[in-house]
């Protein structure tokens, strides 16, 4: 049985991003622990199916709702039909985000920066601040999904490393703003995670994966349930003194001193 602490009975959650990858491995889990939960992103069919996915699987309710989140009035449409399906807002996973395209930042088309910037930073605000009336009368939480990029900075993707590090700190401000209104704000910044999509590239680049992950202390990359699982410690009662910070869930790059030595 599911310590209490970690139960969802009875909460609402809403996962952008949650029809693919590590939003639907975090939909599914909190399904799994007790909550109703509503995906949102952008294709409709991908997000009925990993609903239906998620109802079968876990007995739950799980609603999609086509959103695109770079739109303010969007991501108020998508709580005001959370709310009227499902009555309240507990949860919030702001983890709708991504890159468009490695290159660097002396010739970056303007306009995907303005929309790697909107995606991955913006939306959370704009998700957050049409949450905010719902999560403060259920005294609610957040958790926004940044990435091991917006700790270190990568090379190539430099407005999403940017917007994922403005994400770390926006997290920090609403945890400060909202905490007195018994509202908590965390983060996770994934490392290298294994989704359908990361996958997929990889194969058709013929990139090997687990040696770019040879020096990280555990030796591989991430699977979604992994990043899951720090998200959903976040979103429930286990995490009712934590605010403001970013857990990474990387197998330990960020960990310097890299000469090796004998375990
Ligand atoms: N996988 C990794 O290695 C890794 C590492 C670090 C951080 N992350 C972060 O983890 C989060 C999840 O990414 P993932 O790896 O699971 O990738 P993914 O499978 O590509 O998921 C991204 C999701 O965001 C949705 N999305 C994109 N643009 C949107 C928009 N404008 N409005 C609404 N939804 C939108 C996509 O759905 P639609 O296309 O249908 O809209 C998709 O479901 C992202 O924030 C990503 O930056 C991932």
């Amino acid at each position: 049985m599911l310590p209490e602490e970690f139960d969802l009975s009875g909460r609402v959650a809403v996962v952008t991003g949650g029809g693919t990858g590590i939003g639907k491995a975090t939909a599914r889990l909190l399904a799994k622990r007790g909550a109703d939960v509503a995906i949102a992103g952008r294709k409709a069919d991908v997000l009925e199916d990993a609903a239906r996915e998620i109802r079968e699987e876990t007995g739950g309710k799980c609603l999609a709702v086509p959103t695109d989140v770079r739109k303010p009035e969007a991501c108020k449409a998508l709580m005001e039909k959370v709310a009227e399906e499902f009555g309240r807002i507990d949860i919030l996973i702001n983890n709708a985000g991504g890159a468009h395209g490695h290159v660097g930042l002396s010739k970056i088309d303007l306009a995907k920066w303005d929309r790697d910037v909107q995606l991955n930073l913006s939306a959370a605000q704009y998700c957050a601040q049409a949450a905010l009336p719902c999560l403060k009368k259920s005294k609610g939480c957040i958790v926004n999904i940044s990435s091991l990029a917006g700790v270190h900075g990568t090379q190539g993707v430099g407005a999403y490393s940017a917007a994922k590090a403005g994400l770390q700190m926006l997290t920090r401000v609403m945890a400060a703003e909202w905490g007195p209104a018994g509202i908590r704000v965390n983060c996770v910044a994934p490392g290298m995670t294994a989704t359908e999509k990361a996958t997929a590239g990889w194969d058709e680049r013929g990139y090997d994966a687990m040696q770019a992950c040879s020096n990280f202390p555990l030796r591989r990359y991430g699977e979604m349930d992994e990043v899951a699982q720090a998200i959903a410690f976040f979103a429930s009662d286990a995490a009712s003194y934590v605010t403001g910070e970013t857990l990474a869930v990387g197998g330990g790059p960020q960990i310097g001193g890299m000469i090796e030595v004998e375990t």
